[in-house]
């Protein structure tokens, strides 16, 4: 049947998403899919009925295509999707949401405050501690986010991050190594790819050494103690089951310098697919391709 790959829509990462889609698009052709870009800031979602799409794939970030509208739309209208469901994909995309489950499970995460002003940020930053990381709740590929360091940096951190999002995190910095690490599958059956250690120059790993330069390292298989890589893989499945995830994810983790211990960030329920991007390296390094994944990922949309 006929397959839409849903990229671009509306939100901040839209050209991110466009990004995903091309590689997707075309990885899903090469192998005999009768796929068709679809792109929802475009057209309404109910073409997808008119036109007689029997799945999709979603290859939208951020707001309205991450975040469980998309998918409650899918659902209403009856067309399986990849990836997780409304409300995982609702509170995933939620940092605050995200962090409150993973506490309540005992998963391990930086502390927080969730700040509503300029004057709760420079609170929060006292309370945390220094450096804070001071970023919208709702938000990806480290859009609006700033390292904070001094109480007068606050200002322009909390208004630049508010720009993106009402609800604005602030949560303690994490000194040590960045790893990332995605998750196939569902329920019981979920399992962890290879954990990918990242090193960006001057420790940056932004909006710009994500998708644009040629100086970020990314090394897969790791160079992590085998332990380490273990118990990395161990909580990232764990952290995808709390949320109710299925089919994909990727988690972001920080391993502390100090004292090697593992601090979940967030989880990605539509992780970038493009060329830069970390799903298709970390499956590479286990011999699968961009399109064997494209095809697997297709495989497991569901209603
Ligand atoms: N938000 C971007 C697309 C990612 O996590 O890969
Ligand atoms: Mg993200």
């Amino acid at each position: 049947g006929k397959v839409a790959v849903l990229m671009g829509g509306a939100s901040a990462e839209r050209d991110v998403s466009l990004m995903s889609g091309r590689g997707v698009l075309q990885a899903l052709r090469s192998r005999g899919v009768d796929a068709h870009a679809f792109d929802p800031a475009h057209s309404d979602l109910g073409e997808l009925q008119r036109g007689g799409y029997d799945r999709c794939f979603i290859a939208l970030h951020g707001r309205h295509g991450e975040d469980g509208t998309v998918q409650g739309a899918l659902e209403l209208l009856g067309i399986p999707y990849t990836g997780p469901g409304v409300m995982a994909s609702s509170m995933s995309m939620d940092k605050i949401m995200t962090k409150r489950i993973w506490r309540a499970e005992g998963l391990p995460t930086p502390d927080w405050r969730l700040v509503a002003s300029t004057e709760e940020t420079a609170q929060a930053l006292q309370a945390l501690g220094t450096p804070m990381i001071v970023k919208p709740a709702r938000e990806g590929s480290t859009l609006g986010l700033t390292k904070v360091s001094t109480p007068e940096a606050c200002a322009q951190a909390y208004a630049l991050a508010s720009r993106y999002d009402p609800e604005v995190l602030c949560e303690q910095f994490i000194e040590g190594d960045e790893t990332t690490c995605p998750v196939l599958g569902e329920g019981a059956g979920a399992y962890a790819l290879p954990v990918i250690r990242i090193v960006a120059p001057q420790g940056n790993y932004d909006y710009q050494n994500k998708y644009f330069t040629d100086d970020t390292q990314y090394h897969c298989p790791s160079g992590l103690p085998e332990a380490e890589e273990r118990e990395i893989q161990r909580l990232v499945v764990q952290a995808f089951r709390s949320l109710g995830c299925r089919g994909w994810a990727r988690a972001d983790i920080m391993i502390r310098a100090s004292d090697r211990k593992p601090f979940l960030l967030e989880i990605n329920t539509s992780p970038g697919m493009t060329g830069h991007s970390l799903v298709p390296m970390s499956a590479r390094a286990l011999g699968i391709s961009y399109e064997n994944l494209c095809v697997g990922v297709l495989a497991t949309a569901t209603l």
